[in-house]
């Protein structure tokens, strides 16, 4: 099942489609998630949580967490102040709720699963699940277990704790369950913040021995990466 993305050009939402690449790319992701029926979601260091509203139209879900360190509305004010989506044009600048950012976006519903019309329906499927929460407390509290885990663009603020995070992110697997990370480059952190890649990649690789690291560039450098915890990427 394909979600319909239109005027994608316009702006980029490129670290945060990974869901849309991998349908694009990868059917056998999708076969493998949609193997494992209803899909219990995690979406942690969640911000404005596209992918999981992008999840949600995607598979079928039977209940989408989400985490992040900050509130609903620290997500959206710190998103829009900083992130890509302050060039979108989306008429997000006025969102004060999840509601409202996935009110403006471009997601076409498919017959089972409509675009959701009402707030109250929305918060029920992404706020109810919502838990303000470190990461680092949260992989090492929670006792549930899920199917797709998503931790997009959260690696670089963990420093230390990265090799910790990363196997308590392991445990919240379920046997079959995805994990999908991405990591980018960012040259604006310093000292202690700053973003090591090539320890990520080393503890990425003690923690998930089939994993894969998918690398892209541009301009001949690094500039992002996709990881998965198993590779379902070249399977015919
Ligand atoms: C760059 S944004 C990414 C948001 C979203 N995952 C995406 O890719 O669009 C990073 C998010 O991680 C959250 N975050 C940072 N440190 C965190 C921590 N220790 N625990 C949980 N969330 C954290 C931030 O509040 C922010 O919403």
């Amino acid at each position: 099942m394909k979600v319909v993305v239109k005027d994608i050009d316009s702006y980029s939402l490129s670290d945060l489609d990974v869901i849309i690449w991998a349908q694009e790319n990868h059917p056998n992701l999708y076969d493998h998630l949609n193997s494992l029926g209803r899909l219990e979601v995690l979406d942690v260091g969640c911000g404005i949580p596209l992918v999981s509203f992008f999840a949600y139209h995607i598979f079928s879900c039977s209940e989408i967490t989400l985490v992040d360190i900050h509130s609903e509305k620290e997500c959206i004010k710190n998103e829009l102040n900083n992130g890509v989506l302050k060039q979108a044009p989306l008429g997000l600048g006025k969102a004060e709720s999840f509601y409202d950012c996935y009110e403006k976006l471009p997601i076409s519903g498919t017959d089972q699963r409509p675009k959701i019309e009402s707030k109250e329906v929305f918060d029920s499927i992404f706020i109810e699940h919502f838990e303000q929460e470190q990461i680092q407390t949260f992989v090492k509290s929670n006792p549930k277990k899920y199917d797709l885990v998503f931790v997009l663009n959260v690696f670089h603020f963990l420093g230390l704790e990265m090799e910790s995070t990363l196997k308590g992110v392991f445990d919240l697997l379920t046997e079959n369950g995805v994990l999908l990370i991405r990591v980018q480059r960012r040259d604006d952190l310093k000292g202690n913040q700053k973003f090591d890649y090539d320890l990520f990649k080393k503890t990425f690789n003690t923690c998930f021995k089939d994993g894969v690291i998918i690398e892209f560039y541009k301009d001949e450098r690094w500039d992002y990466s996709i990881c998965m915890n198993r590779d379902l990427l070249s399977l015919q």
